[in-house]
């Protein structure tokens, strides 16, 4: 990692025992209030896929966050990926597992077909969230060239749900 990563990666705040006893959430606000960091993370997202995808695609909400800095870095456009019922027209749902029950995700048809897509969250943590992303996009006949987040928490399979992704920071 360079300086400004490692740097980065230390203003990624611990909150014990939140939003449950016994889950240590990994709150990244204090690093997107951060211009230097909030700017390597980005570039350290699209780095590996530089000049191999047309738009990104963010899954709401926090994934939002880092496509949109993506999108614009690379000069890209962006598609929202929403949470059931936000959108007006969506053209395919995909339903996914949570901890608790079910969550579905919604995607508009605004994508030449064959578009190439880097599909970027915040956090892989299970893998539900995205693989129900990229099927999603696939399913509207584009495809999912690469997959990337900010950190990977390890031991929770998510690797194992989705296969190759790229990821900056790891946690445990
Ligand atoms: C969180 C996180 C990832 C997802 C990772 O989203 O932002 O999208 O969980 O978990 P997984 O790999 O087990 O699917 P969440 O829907 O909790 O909240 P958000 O709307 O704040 O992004
Ligand atoms: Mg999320």
């Amino acid at each position: 990692l360079s300086p400004a990563l490692v740097r980065a990666e230390s203003l990624i705040r611990s909150i014990p025992d939140y939003p449950e006893p016994g889950i240590v959430f990994r709150d990244i606000t204090p690093l997107l209030a951060d211009a230097e960091a909030l700017q390597a993370t980005t570039e350290a997202i699209i780095a590996p896929f530089a000049g191999q995808f047309d738009v990104v695609a963010g899954i709401e909400a926090r994934g939002f966050i880092l496509a949109g800095a993506a999108a614009i870095a690379a000069g890209v456009g962006l598609i929202p990926i929403r949470k059931a019922g936000k959108l007006p027209r969506p053209a395919a749902s995909v339903d996914y597992a949570l901890e608790y029950g079910t969550a579905t995700i919604e995607m508009h048809d605004d994508l030449p077909a064959g578009s190439r897509v880097l599909l970027i969250d915040d956090v892989l943590a299970t893998g539900g969230t995205l693989a129900a992303g990229r099927e999603l996009v696939e399913r509207l006949g584009s495809h999912v060239i690469g997959i990337s987040v900010l950190f990977e928490i390890d031991g929770l399979g998510g690797r194992d749900a989705i296969g190759d992704l790229h990821t900056v920071f790891h946690a445990s």
